[in-house]
């Protein structure tokens, strides 16, 4: 079975390849390299003892995603992870977040319908909840108007999907993930953003390395026991396991709907101080932090209520918040002795 990965160098898409290999899957990867290293590949088959086939375009790119596919359609299942997700950068740059995220996925449906290609999973998120006016959050929970450019792109995705299998042979799962975090336990690959993160964890590992001088906690007084906001975060091998059921479940024909949503996440929330304390014990390093004003766009708290994930799908996470943040900092201390 050769499965379609799309963003497969990036972050979640590099750990869901070396899960989909483990499970005996062939994996061609599709990535542009604009937020990742080609060195990924180079991991993946170190982890793996397999290197995937690798096309560098840009799958917004109309002639060269039709080139593609025409020469690469017998593929069994797509996994869309290639998209940009700066929540701060697509409200400067909106169009470019459109143009990205909504016309590849665009493209890619059109040359599922042509060369009939059924399945696909979908990067979405939780944020396509919003702040929820219940917790936990479970699917059937209504979206809220989006706060970003970002996360109106999840939401229109979402549409753009359940419209497409409507009318056609294709059947997709979309994976609303909360917040991924954590690296592979070889600490050869994990989350490395370009530049300053904007994310809790990167932003963590960086401080403790000294290579940037403290972390900001955006806020302390919000309406949570700490004052701090609430996330449910998930380990990314985690996420990674929850695609190969996905993909799975559509080749076997067991999906009950043409589109189907689930929530992928733990079901448990931790504050911003609770992942601080939980990454200074595991790594014995007490971090420098200050409690600063909040940012914009911030949800108070979100957690998921996992029990459709887990009774339907068959699928639950494993890993402990001290796991994520342990191989977190483990990836970056191997990154710093290379
Ligand atoms: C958000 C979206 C998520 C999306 C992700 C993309 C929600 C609920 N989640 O995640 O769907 O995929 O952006 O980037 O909308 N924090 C600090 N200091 C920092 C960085 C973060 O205090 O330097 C805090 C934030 O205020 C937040 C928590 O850490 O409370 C997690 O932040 P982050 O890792 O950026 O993820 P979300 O904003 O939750």
């Amino acid at each position: 079975m050769k499965i379609l990965v799309t963003g497969g160098l990036g972050y979640i898409g590099s750990h869901t390849v070396v899960e989909l290999q483990a499970a005996g899957f062939e994996v061609v990867i599709v990535d542009n390299l604009s937020n990742t290293h080609i060195e990924v590949l180079d991991k993946i088959e170190k982890i793996s003892g397999i290197r995937p086939s690798f096309f560098e375009f840009d799958l917004a790119d109309r002639t060269a995603c039709s080139n593609f596919f025409k020469k690469e359609n017998n593929i069994d299942g797509i996994i869309h992870f290639a998209a940009y997700k700066a929540v701060g950068e697509s409200v400067e740059k909106p169009l470019m977040y459109y143009h990205n995220n909504i016309g590849s996925l665009i493209n890619i449906m059109e040359n599922m319908e042509q060369y009939a290609i059924q399945n696909i999973v979908f990067s979405s998120s939780c944020t396509v909840y919003g702040q929820p006016d219940k917790l936990p959050v479970d699917e059937k929970a209504p979206r809220k108007p989006a706060l970003s450019p970002y996360g109106n792109t999840k939401q229109i995705a979402e549409d753009i999907i359940r419209d497409t299998v409507y009318s056609s042979a294709i059947k997709s799962i979309a994976l609303r993930y909360f917040n991924p975090v954590g690296a592979h336990h070889t600490s050869l690959i994990g989350e490395l953003p370009l530049g300053i993160p904007n994310n809790l964890l990167p932003f963590i590992t960086q401080t403790a390395a000294g290579i940037r001088k403290q972390l900001n906690v955006f806020g302390d007084d919000y309406n949570t026991p700490d004052g701090t906001p609430i996330r449910d975060y998930i380990h990314v091998v985690d996420l990674a396991k929850a695609h190969v059921v996905a993909v799975k479940r559509m080749i076997d024909n067991k999906t009950k709907l043409n589109f189907e949503t689930f929530n992928i996440g733990t079901g448990n929330g931790y504050s911003v101080l609770e992942v601080i304390k939980s990454f200074e014990k595991v790594s014995k390093i007490k971090l420098n932090y200050k409690i600063v004003g909040r940012r914009e766009g911030d949800v108070e708290q979100v957690w998921a209520d996992t029990s459709f994930a887990n009774n339907e799908l068959g699928w639950k996470a494993e890993r402990s918040l001290d796991e994520m943040t342990l191989s977190a900092w483990n990836f970056q201390k191997q990154l710093d002795k290379n």
